[in-house]
């Protein structure tokens, strides 16, 4: 359904996000018809770029990153006259003024800061928008991740945003949450009566999260080495992924219902420190190798990453992580990310329990224990591995075999990218698929207690080489544990 008119104000304007993501998102709204009146999109940043040399900048990057059957000459026409540029500094009032102009008359209308900037600057943006009265009653702020780099840094950023915003107002964005699959774990979860009942320690024998990426870090080695796959994809896409296959039921879907039991997960999170960060953690860097057949570098190699010195940074992290609750008990949760993997995929797999006695011979084979497979990229599907008989008259013999939910065959809609659902949910008021302040607070809390450990004892990353699954290390961390990797991929 349509949304309300609104005016995207788009902070890092010309960065990679911006480009990439966010606008092909709204482009793609447009083109469903979802945006109306004189809805404007906004892109501010420090370039000095004319409204004109913005728009060719949007038209070239919409072109590059829709499909060809995506971009449409009148979707363009109709979401390009809704661009707009304005050069401002966030360390300065330069440029303030000239936003003031533009937003003038329209205090009415939804108003959306979305700060696609690095989070140093989210509190000096706050306080320069209240500053030139720009902060309406319908305004919404959306913070980018990473939300700092520690605890201590994301607390002071959430109470320099919270100074300017309520906590209402404030949109902490988690791409994740707004992937298909990951919201159909809801589904699968909540609206299915098969799966709660075996939900737990009784039943599954333990849980992996993968997701592995075939990229290295394309462009962006100056974050990316001062961050690390830790702090850029654990302490928030993992987790969040974690929290919504370990939560309790909500009471509904309500946004406080749904945030409230994340956090009790992320609360029992046993934590990894330096008695067992050894035996709990694996962090990887690749070196040289290839992908798809591809020849690439090492990451030290790549441009603006380690610059050619060596940098102790992870491009790979494997993590056992154990929730200490009444209904996972003793369950494993096996956690890995990595860069330069030998494919692109995220899944989550339940691992079910052996049956706990076999009534068949010997020769009719092994009974592999019940996996339950969400697929979230890039095929999202749900999978369920069971055991069945080979057919034939040769006796009893056992086979695995699976049961097999394709979303693409089975719902031919199209999937929207998932930034595109989360910015229409701004304009909506609807937090849901967001992160609250504590929330952001706790996962830090837990994941910094890592990375002080691995400060503490000093470890120098282990090397794998690109387009392999991580070091040998992540194989050895789950093997210890008489448990392998599921790479099906
Ligand atoms: C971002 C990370 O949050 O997620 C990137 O900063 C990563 O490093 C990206 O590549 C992965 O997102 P997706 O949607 O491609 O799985």
């Amino acid at each position: 359904a349509p949304v309300d008119t609104f005016d995207y104000l788009v902070f890092g304007g010309t960065g990679d996000l911006a480009l990439r993501k966010l606008l092909p998102a709204l482009y793609l709204r447009d083109k469903a018809g979802q945006i109306t009146g004189d809805s404007r999109v906004m892109a501010v940043s420090r370039s000095q770029l004319s409204p004109a040399e913005y728009k060719a900048k949007a038209e070239e990057a919409l072109r590059q990153h829709l499909h060809a059957d995506e971009f449409d000459e009148e979707t363009w026409g109709r979401f390009g006259a809704r661009l707009d540029y304005v050069a401002a500094d966030a360390t300065t009032t330069h440029g303030w003024g000239e936003l003031q102009e533009h937003l003038k008359g329209r205090d009415e209308i939804v108003r959306v800061f979305y700060l696609a900037t690095s989070p140093e600057l989210f509190g000096p943006i706050s306080e320069r928008l209240r500053a030139f009265g720009l902060v309406t009653e319908k305004s919404r702020v959306v913070l980018e991740k990473p939300i700092g780099r520690d605890l201590a840094s994301a607390k002071r950023i959430n109470d320099e945003v919270g100074s300017v915003f309520a906590e209402e107002q404030i949109y902490r964005i988690d791409h994740y949450l707004g992937k298909e699959t990951v919201q159909n774990l809801l589904a699968l979860r909540f609206a299915n009566s098969l799966f709660e009942p075996v939900w737990d320690a009784g039943h599954v024998d333990h849980v992996q999260i993968t997701v592995a990426e075939t990229v290295g870090v394309e462009g962006r080695g100056g974050y990316y080495d001062n961050s690390g796959a830790l702090r850029d994809m654990v302490q928030n896409h993992l987790m969040q992924l974690l929290c919504l296959v370990g939560m309790e039921p909500p009471v509904s879907l309500d946004q406080e219902a749904v945030r409230d039991e994340k956090i009790k997960v992320l609360r029992s999170l046993k934590p990894i420190g330096v008695e067992n960060i050894a035996a709990s953690t694996v962090r990887g860097q690749y070196r040289a190798g290839a992908v798809n057949g591809a020849a690439v570098g090492a990451y030290a190699e790549e441009a603006g990453a380690g610059n050619g010195k060596p940098s102790n940074t992870e491009t790979f992290v494997a993590l056992k992580v154990e929730i200490e609750n009444w209904r996972w008990s003793g369950v494993p949760f096996y956690l890995r990310t990595g860069k330069r993997m030998p494919a692109k995929v995220s899944e989550i797999v339940i691992q079910f329990r052996q049956v706990p006695h076999s009534i068949f011979p010997r020769g009719a084979g092994e009974i592999t224990p019940n996996l339950l497979i969400v697929r979230l990229q890039p095929d999202e599907s749900i999978r369920l591995n069971l055991m069945a008989k080979d057919p034939g008259p040769g006796g009893m013999r056992l086979r695995e075999a699976s049961l097999n939910l394709s979303f693409a065959e089975t719902f031919k809609s199209r999937f929207p990218d998932a930034y595109e659902r989360l910015l229409m949910d701004v304009v909506r008021g609807n937090p849901t698929l967001f992160m609250r302040r504590d929330e952001v607070e706790a996962a830090w809390r837990w994941t910094e207690s890592i990375l002080d450990a691995w400060e503490a004892r000093g470890d120098s990353v282990k090397p794998y080489i690109a387009g392999t699954w991580g070091p040998s290390q992540s194989v050895a961390l789950i093997e210890r544990d008489g448990r392998t990797w599921h790479d099906d991929a």
